[in-house]
């Protein structure tokens, strides 16, 4: 039975108000994490959604690297890091983003995407969608194609849904 996970994700989710600057509320996934059999669940849900419908997997610096490894060890795919600036060596791609919390930037290194692939970018929440957007944007810098995104938890109200509304979005839970 392929029983959504988000009322598991909602019990286990914790909020911190006034985190991490006044007025951002955070929402800690550590909890879920710390779950035992959780985070298998959350990748199942996800490759049974998705099919045979993505061809790699790019994950997000640094909570998408959790859900990200635990979806390319049950698809059976190849994972790739989205790499906050200055961490990854040779030539890079790289994608400037604001969020709710400041600004920041990804890279990607050239060459670890094949051209014409279809790249699953993965990241563990979804707040203003700035960072899925730059990691949308490298996979296309690379000639690829993004397949989907996928996350555990979006949050409502901040607009991500919004700014992606270009790509197929999977969340396993949404905070309203
Ligand atoms: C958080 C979170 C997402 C992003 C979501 O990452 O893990 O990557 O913000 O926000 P957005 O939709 O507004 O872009 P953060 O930059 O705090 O880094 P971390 O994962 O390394 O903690
Ligand atoms: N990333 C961006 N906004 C966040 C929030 N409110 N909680 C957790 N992670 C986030």
């Amino acid at each position: 039975v392929d029983a959504s996970p988000s009322d598991r994700i909602a019990a286990l989710l914790t909020s911190f108000p006034d985190c991490p600057e006044p007025g951002v509320v955070f929402r800690d996934l550590a909890g879920v994490y710390a779950e035992p059999g959780l985070l298998a669940q959350l990748a199942g849900h996800v490759t049974r959604h998705l099919g045979a419908g993505f061809d790699r997997i790019l994950a997000v610096e640094s909570r998408g690297f959790v859900l990200g490894s635990a979806l390319a060890v049950l698809a059976g795919v190849p994972l790739t890091l989205a790499r906050k600036p200055g961490k990854l060596p040779g030539p890079v791609y790289e994608a400037a983003y604001d969020l709710e919390y400041g600004s920041d930037r990804l890279e990607l290194q050239k060459g670890a995407i094949a051209p014409g692939e279809r790249v699953l970018c993965v990241d563990d929440v979804l707040a203003t969608g700035g960072t899925l957007s730059a990691a949308a944007a490298l996979v296309e810098a690379g000639g690829a194609e993004v397949a989907g995104l996928a996350v555990v938890v979006a949050l409502a109200g901040l607009g991500g849904r919004e700014r992606l509304s270009g790509h197929p979005l999977l969340a396993l839970h949404e905070v309203t």
